[in-house]
């Protein structure tokens, strides 16, 4: 595989400003040496200035978990992509499933806060994935490609250089079930397919697909081991540094094979 493995963790609304520093501090020193992995760390937007100043001088990058789509003004308790910016991020998670569950987030609005977050020089990591009731209606696929081509519409070809799609099926995050690398696997190549179509198949090969739901280090190999799974979007496993490094080294470990 050409494709760099990319290992991203998704705080969610988790740790105070005093945790996150240890927790930021204990992933760093944990992950020294790993060089053939990118590391994003997504913690909360109160916690990306400390993060920051623990990752600032290593590769480790920082992300938001969420952008607006307007550049400033009076949209009380929302984030703009500069802000986030001069808080040290240079990714952000956009569209992922609690959002799209709990805030209202739809097709449209999360390609408002793609095209946004682009303009403003963030990269981004689109979610995409379908509910439990969608797979058992065997309506996977049309989902996962509605939600693709919804997110990515009107975006350059210079632009999407700078998307990771993480497919995260709803009844795999925070389950404690995961999809079986099979199931993962038949999706992503789905979408890979589906990338070729919208812009084309360089674009495809190059594009970083993150598999995301209750990945942790006993299944991180066997996904990351699947040929169309770039790198994992992990929540529960990444609060732990111990379990958080231990995915990155699985995935240093495939990276080098
Ligand atoms: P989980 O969350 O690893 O806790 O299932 C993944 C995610 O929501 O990104």
């Amino acid at each position: 595989m050409d494709r760099k493995i990319v290992i991203a963790g998704n705080w969610k609304m988790n740790k105070s400003n005093s945790d996150a520093l240890q927790l930021a501090n204990q992933i760093k020193i944990k992950t020294t040496g790993i060089n053939h992995t990118a590391v994003i760390m997504c913690p909360p937007f109160t916690a990306l200035s400390v993060v920051n100043e623990v990752v600032k001088n290593t590769s480790i990058d920082l992300g938001g978990q969420n952008v607006f789509w307007e550049k400033e003004g009076a949209y009380t308790g929302e984030i703009s992509a500069e802000m986030l910016k001069s808080a040290g991020a240079s990714y952000v998670i956009i569209g992922h499933s609690e959002r799209r569950q709990y805030f209202g987030e739809t097709d449209e609005t999360v390609n408002k806060r793609l095209l946004t977050a682009l303009d403003s020089g963030l990269k981004a990591i689109v979610c995409v994935g379908e509910t439990l009731e969608q797979r058992e209606n065997n309506e996977t696929m049309n989902v996962v490609s509605r939600q693709v081509k919804g997110a990515l519409g009107g975006l350059t070809d210079a632009q999407m250089q700078d998307v990771i799609v993480a497919y995260e099926p709803v009844w795999a995050i925070g389950t404690g079930k995961t999809a079986t690398p099979e199931q993962a696997q038949e999706v992503h190549a789905a979408i890979r397919n589906l990338i070729a179509d919208i812009f084309n198949t360089e674009m495809s090969k190059k594009l970083v697909l993150q598999y995301g739901g209750s990945v942790k280090p006993e299944n991180a190999e066997e996904l990351l081991g699947q040929d169309d799974i770039d790198g994992a979007l992990v929540g529960g496993a990444c609060l732990k540094a111990d379990s958080f490094a231990e995915i990155i080294r699985i995935a240093e470990r495939l990276n080098r094979a």
